[in-house]
């Protein structure tokens, strides 16, 4: 079985164009990089423009947008996917990203780091549960949230208090490398299926 370290996608899951994600996203690649069990490709769906409607036969361009993406997730061995809090759910654009792939989330693990006003994202978080649990992937319960997240970050973008978000990063990485590490050599022994 491979030691190498998990390569692991953190999904920026907002995309407007004066957004915050990229702040929190961030500082969780340098609590990311403090672990030498991870390998992190940071995936910005703002990169990746697909359509709404899902389509068999979509335009040229779009395709090339969707396959992209595609191969960005498939070599991913588990995922942290970023997200805040819109009318207490996920961003449409992080939903879209979903829907326009399948295999490319089964049987990995994923995390995530939520963030918004006074929920800090942990409603976003409960609904891609059930999403994630569609896609046949393993959800870890221990996240990373931030309420009233622009106020907890400094003009620098570091958290004031980086004491508990950076134990809880920790915890969920260590989870994340148990999981993608169990599901890697599972995958390896049995293919999995659908
Ligand atoms: C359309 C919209 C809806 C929002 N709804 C909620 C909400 O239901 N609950 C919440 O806690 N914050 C809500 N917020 C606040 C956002 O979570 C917060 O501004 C966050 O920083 C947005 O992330 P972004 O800047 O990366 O897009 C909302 C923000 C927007 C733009």
């Amino acid at each position: 079985m491979s030691d190498a370290p998990l390569r692991v996608a953190l999904v920026i899951g907002s995309t407007r164009a004066t957004r915050f994600g990229p702040t929190v996203a961030r500082w969780f690649a340098e609590q990311a990089g403090q672990n030498e069990d991870v390998a992190l490709d940071v995936v910005d769906l703002a990169d990746f423009p697909l359509p709404v409607a899902i389509t068999d036969s979509p335009e040229p361009a779009d395709a090339a947008i969707a396959a992209a993406l595609s191969s960005r997730l498939d070599a991913a061995e588990a995922f942290v996917v970023l997200t805040p809090e819109y009318n207490h759910s996920f961003p449409a654009p992080l939903k879209v990203a979903i829907d326009w792939n399948y295999t490319q989330w089964q049987a990995k693990p994923i995390g995530f780091v939520s963030y918004g006003g006074l929920s800090g994202g942990l409603r976003a978080v409960e609904q891609l549960r059930q999403v994630y649990a569609e896609m046949h992937a393993v959800t870890l319960r221990d996240t990373v949230s931030f309420h009233g997240a622009a106020a907890t970050f400094d003009a620098d973008g570091n958290p004031k208090d980086p004491t508990g978000c950076s134990a809880a990063a920790k915890t969920m990485l260590d989870q994340l490398v148990w999981w993608g590490t169990a599901l890697r050599e599972a995958r390896a022994k049995r293919p999995y299926r659908a």
